[in-house]
Protein backbone atom coordinates (compact mmCIF):
# COMPACT_ATOMS: atom_id res chain seq x y z
CA UNK A 1 0.00 0.00 0.00
CA UNK A 2 1.42 3.48 -1.58
CA UNK A 3 0.44 5.56 1.66
CA UNK A 4 2.06 7.00 4.53
CA UNK A 5 -0.89 6.33 7.39
CA UNK A 6 -4.21 5.64 5.93
CA UNK A 7 -4.60 1.81 6.04
CA UNK A 8 -1.48 1.00 7.23
CA UNK A 9 -2.95 -0.69 10.14
CA UNK A 10 -5.30 -3.01 8.72
CA UNK A 11 -7.28 -5.27 10.91
CA UNK A 12 -9.25 -7.87 8.76
CA UNK A 13 -12.52 -9.24 10.39
CA UNK A 14 -13.93 -12.32 9.66
CA UNK A 15 -17.74 -11.23 10.47
CA UNK A 16 -18.78 -8.35 12.01
CA UNK A 17 -22.11 -6.87 12.89
CA UNK A 18 -20.63 -3.35 11.43
CA UNK A 19 -17.33 -1.98 10.95
CA UNK A 20 -18.44 1.61 12.08
CA UNK A 21 -19.41 -0.21 15.31
CA UNK A 22 -16.48 -2.10 16.29
CA UNK A 23 -14.35 0.75 15.43
CA UNK A 24 -16.29 3.05 17.67
CA UNK A 25 -15.94 0.42 20.79
CA UNK A 26 -12.36 -0.47 19.41
CA UNK A 27 -11.65 3.01 20.10
CA UNK A 28 -13.33 3.67 23.10
CA UNK A 29 -11.07 0.46 24.63
CA UNK A 30 -7.77 1.23 23.18
CA UNK A 31 -5.30 3.81 21.12
CA UNK A 32 -5.00 3.18 17.44
CA UNK A 33 -2.89 4.61 15.42
CA UNK A 34 -4.65 7.35 12.62
CA UNK A 35 -5.49 5.81 9.86
CA UNK A 36 -6.44 2.70 11.19
CA UNK A 37 -8.70 0.72 8.95
CA UNK A 38 -11.03 -2.51 10.02
CA UNK A 39 -12.75 -4.30 7.31
CA UNK A 40 -14.91 -7.23 6.43
CA UNK A 41 -16.12 -9.13 3.68
CA UNK A 42 -19.41 -10.25 5.61
CA UNK A 43 -21.10 -7.70 7.73
CA UNK A 44 -24.31 -8.69 9.43
CA UNK A 45 -25.67 -5.27 10.32
CA UNK A 46 -24.23 -2.43 8.43
CA UNK A 47 -25.81 1.12 9.40
CA UNK A 48 -26.31 3.58 7.00
CA UNK A 49 -27.54 7.08 7.03
CA UNK A 50 -30.97 8.25 8.80
CA UNK A 51 -31.01 4.70 10.61
CA UNK A 52 -31.13 2.96 7.67
CA UNK A 53 -29.44 -0.32 7.13
CA UNK A 54 -26.70 -1.13 4.32
CA UNK A 55 -27.27 -4.67 3.18
CA UNK A 56 -24.80 -6.34 1.40
CA UNK A 57 -24.30 -9.92 0.20
CA UNK A 58 -21.55 -12.03 2.30
CA UNK A 59 -18.17 -12.17 0.69
CA UNK A 60 -19.15 -10.27 -2.46
CA UNK A 61 -18.37 -6.59 -1.22
CA UNK A 62 -16.04 -4.73 1.14
CA UNK A 63 -17.40 -2.89 4.15
CA UNK A 64 -14.86 -0.85 5.90
CA UNK A 65 -13.95 1.88 8.27
CA UNK A 66 -10.97 4.21 8.99
CA UNK A 67 -10.32 6.03 12.21
CA UNK A 68 -9.24 9.01 11.52
CA UNK A 69 -7.74 12.16 13.95
CA UNK A 70 -8.68 15.21 11.96
CA UNK A 71 -8.56 17.63 14.84
CA UNK A 72 -7.42 20.33 12.44
CA UNK A 73 -11.23 20.53 11.19
CA UNK A 74 -13.68 22.49 13.26
CA UNK A 75 -16.63 21.29 14.36
CA UNK A 76 -18.87 23.48 12.21
CA UNK A 77 -16.49 22.69 8.86
CA UNK A 78 -16.90 18.95 9.47
CA UNK A 79 -18.81 19.10 6.01
CA UNK A 80 -14.99 19.13 4.73
CA UNK A 81 -14.84 15.54 5.67
CA UNK A 82 -17.56 14.54 4.32
CA UNK A 83 -16.54 16.13 1.16
CA UNK A 84 -13.26 14.56 0.44
CA UNK A 85 -13.84 11.25 1.54
CA UNK A 86 -17.04 11.20 -1.32
CA UNK A 87 -14.49 12.42 -3.28
CA UNK A 88 -11.93 9.74 -2.48
CA UNK A 89 -14.50 7.19 -3.25
CA UNK A 90 -15.83 9.21 -6.69
CA UNK A 91 -11.63 8.90 -7.78
CA UNK A 92 -11.43 5.40 -7.29
CA UNK A 93 -14.52 4.28 -9.23
CA UNK A 94 -13.58 6.79 -11.74
CA UNK A 95 -9.84 5.47 -12.19
CA UNK A 96 -11.55 1.62 -12.21
CA UNK A 97 -13.45 2.61 -14.82
CA UNK A 98 -11.11 4.19 -16.88
CA UNK A 99 -8.48 1.06 -16.56
CA UNK A 100 -11.54 -0.90 -18.00
CA UNK A 101 -12.24 0.89 -20.37
CA UNK A 102 -15.77 1.16 -19.44
CA UNK A 103 -17.59 5.24 -19.85
CA UNK A 104 -19.78 5.64 -16.92
CA UNK A 105 -20.86 8.59 -15.19
CA UNK A 106 -19.45 8.50 -11.36
CA UNK A 107 -21.89 11.55 -9.05
CA UNK A 108 -22.12 12.03 -5.38
CA UNK A 109 -25.44 12.23 -4.89
CA UNK A 110 -25.88 15.00 -1.93
CA UNK A 111 -24.61 14.90 0.91
CA UNK A 112 -22.28 11.54 0.22
CA UNK A 113 -24.39 8.39 -1.61
CA UNK A 114 -22.12 7.77 -4.51
CA UNK A 115 -24.14 7.14 -7.76
CA UNK A 116 -22.87 5.72 -11.28
CA UNK A 117 -25.33 5.59 -13.96
CA UNK A 118 -28.20 7.14 -11.74
CA UNK A 119 -27.94 4.15 -9.63
CA UNK A 120 -26.04 3.71 -6.39
CA UNK A 121 -22.82 1.84 -5.99
CA UNK A 122 -21.09 2.86 -2.37
CA UNK A 123 -22.64 4.44 0.73
CA UNK A 124 -20.65 6.46 3.31
CA UNK A 125 -21.48 7.07 7.19
CA UNK A 126 -19.45 9.02 8.92
CA UNK A 127 -19.38 9.63 12.66
CA UNK A 128 -16.99 12.41 14.28
CA UNK A 129 -16.65 13.20 18.06
CA UNK A 130 -16.56 16.78 18.49
CA UNK A 131 -14.39 18.21 21.34
CA UNK A 132 -13.61 21.72 22.45
CA UNK A 133 -15.06 22.48 18.79
CA UNK A 134 -13.17 20.67 17.07
CA UNK A 135 -13.26 16.82 15.53
CA UNK A 136 -11.45 14.42 17.75
CA UNK A 137 -11.48 11.51 16.18
CA UNK A 138 -13.96 10.37 13.27
CA UNK A 139 -14.95 6.73 12.19
CA UNK A 140 -15.65 6.80 8.11
CA UNK A 141 -17.07 4.38 7.04
CA UNK A 142 -17.93 3.20 3.13
CA UNK A 143 -19.54 0.33 1.49
CA UNK A 144 -18.77 -0.37 -1.98
CA UNK A 145 -21.06 -2.97 -4.17
CA UNK A 146 -18.35 -4.68 -5.82
CA UNK A 147 -19.03 -8.21 -6.91
CA UNK A 148 -22.96 -8.54 -6.00
CA UNK A 149 -25.13 -8.55 -8.85
CA UNK A 150 -28.78 -8.99 -7.25
CA UNK A 151 -30.34 -6.47 -5.37
CA UNK A 152 -33.76 -5.41 -3.82
CA UNK A 153 -35.91 -4.37 -6.27
CA UNK A 154 -36.59 -0.97 -4.27
CA UNK A 155 -32.85 -0.42 -4.05
CA UNK A 156 -31.78 0.77 -7.57
CA UNK A 157 -28.13 -0.31 -6.76
CA UNK A 158 -25.70 -1.32 -8.95
CA UNK A 159 -22.24 -2.82 -8.86
CA UNK A 160 -18.33 -2.77 -10.60
CA UNK A 161 -19.23 -6.22 -11.69
CA UNK A 162 -22.79 -5.13 -13.31
CA UNK A 163 -20.81 -2.05 -14.67
CA UNK A 164 -17.87 -4.01 -16.13
CA UNK A 165 -18.86 -7.06 -16.30
CA UNK A 166 -16.15 -8.77 -14.56
CA UNK A 167 -15.13 -9.66 -11.22
CA UNK A 168 -12.66 -7.95 -9.07
CA UNK A 169 -10.18 -8.09 -5.71
CA UNK A 170 -11.28 -7.12 -2.90
CA UNK A 171 -8.27 -6.69 -1.54
CA UNK A 172 -6.66 -4.80 -4.11
CA UNK A 173 -10.11 -2.34 -4.13
CA UNK A 174 -9.41 -1.81 -0.49
CA UNK A 175 -5.99 -0.59 -0.79
CA UNK A 176 -6.77 1.59 -4.05
CA UNK A 177 -9.26 3.18 -2.06
CA UNK A 178 -6.88 4.01 0.75
CA UNK A 179 -4.55 5.80 -1.14
CA UNK A 180 -7.35 8.23 -2.56
CA UNK A 181 -8.73 7.95 1.11
CA UNK A 182 -5.16 9.68 1.69
CA UNK A 183 -4.63 11.40 -0.94
CA UNK A 184 -7.85 13.51 -0.71
CA UNK A 185 -7.48 13.95 3.46
CA UNK A 186 -4.01 15.52 2.98
CA UNK A 187 -5.43 18.13 0.20
CA UNK A 188 -8.21 18.73 3.35
CA UNK A 189 -5.37 18.93 5.79
CA UNK A 190 -2.96 21.43 3.32
CA UNK A 191 -6.53 23.55 3.35
CA UNK A 192 -6.84 22.95 -0.23
CA UNK A 193 -10.55 24.35 0.17
CA UNK A 194 -11.04 25.74 -3.11
CA UNK A 195 -9.98 23.03 -4.72
CA UNK A 196 -12.01 20.60 -2.89
CA UNK A 197 -15.23 22.32 -3.12
CA UNK A 198 -14.92 22.69 -6.57
CA UNK A 199 -14.30 19.22 -7.37
CA UNK A 200 -17.42 18.49 -5.01
CA UNK A 201 -19.37 20.57 -7.25
CA UNK A 202 -17.73 19.34 -10.12
CA UNK A 203 -19.08 15.97 -9.48
CA UNK A 204 -22.34 16.68 -8.35
CA UNK A 205 -25.79 14.74 -8.85
CA UNK A 206 -27.94 16.66 -10.70
CA UNK A 207 -26.63 20.39 -10.08
CA UNK A 208 -28.43 22.40 -11.73
CA UNK A 209 -31.20 20.57 -12.82
CA UNK A 210 -34.61 20.73 -11.76
CA UNK A 211 -36.17 17.33 -9.99
CA UNK A 212 -38.57 16.63 -7.48
CA UNK A 213 -38.08 16.52 -3.85
CA UNK A 214 -40.27 16.04 -0.63
CA UNK A 215 -40.20 18.31 1.75
CA UNK A 216 -41.64 18.17 5.66
CA UNK A 217 -44.49 15.79 3.17
CA UNK A 218 -44.88 18.66 0.52
CA UNK A 219 -43.85 17.16 -2.66
CA UNK A 220 -41.46 20.18 -4.58
CA UNK A 221 -39.75 21.11 -7.48
CA UNK A 222 -36.66 22.93 -6.99
CA UNK A 223 -33.08 22.98 -8.98
CA UNK A 224 -30.28 22.51 -6.90
CA UNK A 225 -27.56 25.22 -7.00
CA UNK A 226 -25.05 24.12 -4.73
CA UNK A 227 -24.18 23.17 -0.58
CA UNK A 228 -24.03 25.44 1.83
CA UNK A 229 -20.45 25.81 4.38
CA UNK A 230 -22.42 23.60 6.84
CA UNK A 231 -23.59 20.94 4.13
CA UNK A 232 -27.23 22.29 3.94
CA UNK A 233 -28.34 21.95 0.16
CA UNK A 234 -29.43 24.52 -1.39
CA UNK A 235 -32.31 24.82 -4.08
CA UNK A 236 -34.08 27.49 -5.66
CA UNK A 237 -37.63 26.83 -5.88
CA UNK A 238 -40.27 27.97 -8.21
CA UNK A 239 -40.63 31.39 -7.12
CA UNK A 240 -36.95 31.94 -7.41
CA UNK A 241 -36.05 31.82 -3.95
CA UNK A 242 -33.02 29.99 -2.43
CA UNK A 243 -33.50 28.18 0.10
CA UNK A 244 -31.76 26.07 2.24
CA UNK A 245 -32.34 22.23 3.52
CA UNK A 246 -31.08 19.99 6.41
CA UNK A 247 -30.34 16.10 5.17
CA UNK A 248 -32.88 15.23 7.71
CA UNK A 249 -35.78 17.48 6.21
CA UNK A 250 -35.62 16.67 2.64
CA UNK A 251 -35.97 13.43 0.38
CA UNK A 252 -35.23 12.93 -3.52
CA UNK A 253 -38.21 11.28 -5.12
C1 LIG B 1 -25.75 4.93 3.49
O1 LIG B 1 -25.75 4.81 2.28
O2 LIG B 1 -26.77 5.21 4.12
C2 LIG B 1 -24.45 4.72 4.22
C3 LIG B 1 -24.02 3.29 4.20
C4 LIG B 1 -22.70 3.07 4.90
C5 LIG B 1 -22.31 1.62 4.95
C6 LIG B 1 -20.93 1.40 5.50
S1 LIG B 1 -20.40 -0.26 5.29
C7 LIG B 1 -19.08 -0.05 6.38
C8 LIG B 1 -19.53 0.87 7.49
N1 LIG B 1 -20.10 0.13 8.60
C9 LIG B 1 -21.41 0.35 8.73
O3 LIG B 1 -22.15 -0.20 9.58
N2 LIG B 1 -21.83 1.23 7.82
C10 LIG B 1 -20.74 1.70 6.99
Amino acid sequence: MKTLFVGQNRIHLQSVDSTNSYATEMLRQISLPDGTLFYTFEQQNGRGQRGNSWESEPIKNVALSYVLYPKFIAADKQFMLTKVIALAVADLLTAIFKKQGVLADVKIKWPNDIYVNNQKIAGILIENTIRDSFIQSSIVGIGININQTLFKNNLQATSLKLICGKEFDLEEIIIHLSEYIEANYLQLKANKQNLINNNYLNCFYKLNETATYKVDNEIIEAKIVGVSELGLLQLKLADDTIREFDFKKIEFI
